[in-house]
């Protein structure tokens, strides 16, 4: 009986280490995703009115926009092109300057009645954002924002134009 005995025992001893060891790799994953979930939560700096948006980590941290990688990395067919920006500038007085303002520091006409105020379009976290991402961005607009999508409005090209234009201001 005894050598049966031990082989049980150490069966069970052996099943234990196993399990624990399971356990320690799946608790060691685990802390991450809350963590950085808490992290990026109050820091979105909207008046805490909205509860905890657990899922969506990283959809409102600057610069991000959800812009796909395929569609930022696109680059402007138009660049250096100096028709393009004149273009640029016409399609931007009429359709962006009412909330974003002539000169594009986010004071047009309009920017007042809005629930949120319109982009500086010349501060860095605007700048830094590809020709591609730009262009997305004006595409698709920003959802749960003011900004509309203008791709109903203006075709490919004349988005193009309008980033061509925006790239103007990054001198300021
Ligand atoms: C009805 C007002 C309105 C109009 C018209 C408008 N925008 Fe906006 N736009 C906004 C607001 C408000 C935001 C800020 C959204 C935010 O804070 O997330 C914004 C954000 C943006 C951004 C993103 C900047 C950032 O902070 O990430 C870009 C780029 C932009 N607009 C370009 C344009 C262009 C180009 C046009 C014209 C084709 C245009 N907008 C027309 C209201 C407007």
């Amino acid at each position: 009986m005894h050598p049966q005995s031990r082989k049980k025992y150490v069966a069970i001893v052996g099943l234990a280490i196993f399990s624990i060891l399971i356990s320690a790799c799946a608790s060691g994953s685990d802390p991450v995703e809350p963590t950085a979930a808490q992290e990026v939560g109050p820091a979105g700096g909207e008046g805490g009115e909205h509860g905890e948006d657990e899922h969506e980590p990283e959809e409102h941290m600057e610069g991000a926009h959800d812009v796909p990688d395929v569609a930022a990395a696109v680059p402007n067919p138009f660049v250096g092109d100096e028709e393009s920006v004149a273009a640029g500038a016409r399609l931007y007085a009429t359709n962006c300057a009412i909330c974003h303002g002539e000169t594009g520091e986010g004071d047009g006409p309009a920017a007042p009645g809005l629930d949120m105020p319109p982009s500086d379009l010349h501060e860095g976290h605007v700048q830094e954002n590809s020709d591609g991402a730009l262009f997305y961005i004006i595409s698709h607009g920003k959802p749960d924002t003011p900004m509309p999508a203008w791709d109903n409005v203006l075709d490919e090209d004349e988005r193009w134009h309008v980033v061509s234009f925006l790239r103007t201001f990054q001198e300021d």
